[in-house]
């Protein structure tokens, strides 16, 4: 059974637990988080689909993390101690102590949107991501300036614009009219509270994320196989994506670059209209793209949530590609024939 590795309750007690052999802590309050000194970076949402390939990045980099989470016990599964020596756990009473030792904050909390929205779940979708920024802002406002985290980079989506079949958005775009967009302004409003005289503010606003293990593609795939594969509704409404890879780069490069800062699409180069990205996914599954799949199994199994595929919004990343970000899989084809072979 994984080890729970609570984080400790004092200052004296985390410092004495980093001469320990379990706890691997680096503590260098408001080091600047650039250059190549080793990090440590405290993620909300660590154990969710970006988060753990996130932790996976920086670990291999010989950062720190530290995993701010909802239960421990979850933690420590996703993170055992023997496999991940790098990873503190902390509930949320320790989430101040953890923030305060972290050079960097990364915000990837958030219920899951693919489900029936309910009344109540719509309250909990909002509720799950602006609840938590707020507490995460207050955490990093109230450290003394020298143990203030330099950098503070938090999630939010496209669906911030809304949808449209025919106008594309940038960073520039004004944001929509439904729900999600409502989400999305009240999520990024939280993390615009957080001291921008000491902290930088990354705001990404995610696309659909491509991976096999999470997201909606890990949902699609089997739809796919049963169904061989096709058109969703009229296929023309426009799919804005990124590979996992290429997110988590994202996020790195800008917990480490100065430059990155404001809001920046987190989005591929290259978003492509739904018939498009059925089509491409029937090849790579080795399914004809002739029999469509139906509405109605997309919505049963993606619930509500199911409008981020089938009401999409063409998304491009201007910030990105004027800071120089490489990314490893600008097209479509290539990025579902990498998740593919993982298959
Ligand atoms: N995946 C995508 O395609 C996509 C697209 C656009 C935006 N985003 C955003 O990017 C972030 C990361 O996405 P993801 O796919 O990695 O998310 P995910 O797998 O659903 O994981 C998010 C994490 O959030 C925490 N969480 C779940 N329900 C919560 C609740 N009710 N209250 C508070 N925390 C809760 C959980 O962490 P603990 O249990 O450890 O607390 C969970 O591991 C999310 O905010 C998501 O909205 C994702």
């Amino acid at each position: 059974m994984a080890t729970v590795r609570p984080f400790p309750s004092s200052f004296s007690a985390l410092a004495a637990r980093t001469t320990s052999r379990r706890t691997r802590l680096v503590f260098c309050c408001s080091c600047s988080a650039t250059g190549d000194e080793a990090l440590t970076v405290a993620i909300t949402g660590a154990t969710g689909f970006v988060g753990r390939r996130l932790v996976q990045k920086l670990l291999s980099d010989d950062h720190k993390v530290c995993v701010l989470t909802r239960s421990a016990t979850k933690a420590a599964s996703v993170f055992p101690s023997s496999a991940y020596p790098g990873v503190t756990v902390a509930e949320q009473g320790d989430w101040e102590q953890c923030i305060k030792s972290s050079n960097a904050v990364v915000n990837l909390a958030g219920m899951p949107i693919s489900t029936r929205w309910s009344p109540e779940v719509k309250k909990e979708i909002m509720e799950s991501r602006v609840n938590v920024t707020s507490k995460v802002v207050d955490h990093i406002n109230n450290a003394s300036p020298d143990a203030r985290p330099s950098v503070f980079v938090s999630a939010t989506a496209v669906g911030y614009y809304g949808t449209s079949e025919t106008d594309s958005f940038d960073e520039s775009s004004p944001s929509g009219k439904d729900y999600l967009a409502e989400v999305c302004r009240e999520w990024e409003g939280r993390a615009r509270q957080v001291n921008e005289d000491d902290v930088r503010l990354v705001l990404i606003r995610i696309g659909v994320v491509l991976g096999k293990d999470g997201g909606a593609l890990a949902k699609m795939i089997p739809l796919f196989m049963m169904f061989a594969g096709g058109p969703l509704g009229s296929g023309r409404q426009w799919f804005s994506w990124i590979h996992l890879d290429d997110l988590v780069d994202l996020i790195y490069e800008s917990i480490k670059n100065p430059a990155y800062r404001g809001v920046i699409n987190g989005t591929a180069p290259n978003p492509v209209r739904l018939a498009e990205m059925c089509d491409r996914l029937g090849q790579v599954v080795g399914r004809p793209s002739w029999l469509p799949v139906p509405e109605l199994a997309l919505k049963a199994v993606l619930g509500e949530g199911a409008t981020v595929v089938l009401d999409g919004q063409k998304v491009l990343p201007v910030k990105a590609n004027q800071l120089g970000f490489s990314y490893r899989y600008p097209y479509i084809r290539d990025a579902l024939k990498a998740i593919a072979k993982e298959l």
